[in-house]
């Protein structure tokens, strides 16, 4: 039997509603085939980026952070925009991780899903361009109007966005 691979998913919304959270849910059921998909949603918990810590006394939740991403096979993250950048909790995670290498080399799909996202979308990608992490188009994906397609529920409704979430998992597995 091949082993399935580890996916560590980061959530990059502040909010405990997400529907980042709820796309992430959602891609998790429908890869079950293919990946152990584990989902990290505490970047809220996570202390404010100090250079003088980074390198040589990073915090026990840094470290444990950059162990999952070290250990993963793959990466997702899956974020709203805030103010037409990525959420400071995002970022402030991904500064955390500049005094090591976790992403160089790394497989890595980018979700943006937001009420319009563009912006944010084109800036996670420079930065993880810039950190070396490796991904294509198809593992880059922006979902725009992302509260009107789920219900009161929390289900996804909306058909397309299903068929992205299932060729984003094609394209990321094609990458691991
Ligand atoms: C502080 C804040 C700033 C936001 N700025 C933007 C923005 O610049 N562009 C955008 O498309 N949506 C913006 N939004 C709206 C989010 O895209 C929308 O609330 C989205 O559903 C958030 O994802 P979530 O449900 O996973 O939290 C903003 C929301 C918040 C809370």
């Amino acid at each position: 039997m091949v082993k399935k691979k580890n996916i560590f998913a980061i959530i990059g919304s502040a909010s405990s509603n997400s529907s980042n959270l709820k796309l992430v849910e959602k891609l998790a059921s429908l890869a079950i085939e293919e990946f152990n998909l584990t989902i990290y949603d505490y970047l809220k918990t996570l202390p404010h980026f100090d250079p003088e810590l980074s390198a040589k006394n990073p915090p026990r939740k840094i470290v444990e952070l950059r162990k999952n991403i070290e250990q993963a096979d793959g990466i997702i993250i899956c974020t709203p925009e805030y103010v037409f950048s990525i959420p400071g909790g995002l970022k402030n995670a991904i500064e955390w991780c500049i005094a090591t290498t976790i992403f160089s080399d790394k497989p890595i799909g980018l979700i943006t899903a937001s009420a319009n996202g563009q912006k944010g979308h084109e800036e996670l990608q420079l930065i993880m361009e810039t950190v070396m992490a490796r991904f294509t188009d198809e593992t880059c994906l922006l979902i725009q109007g992302v509260k009107g397609k789920f219900d009161e529920q929390g289900n996804l409704t909306d058909n397309e966005t299903e068929t992205k979430l299932i060729n984003f998992i094609k394209a990321l597995m094609k990458l691991l």
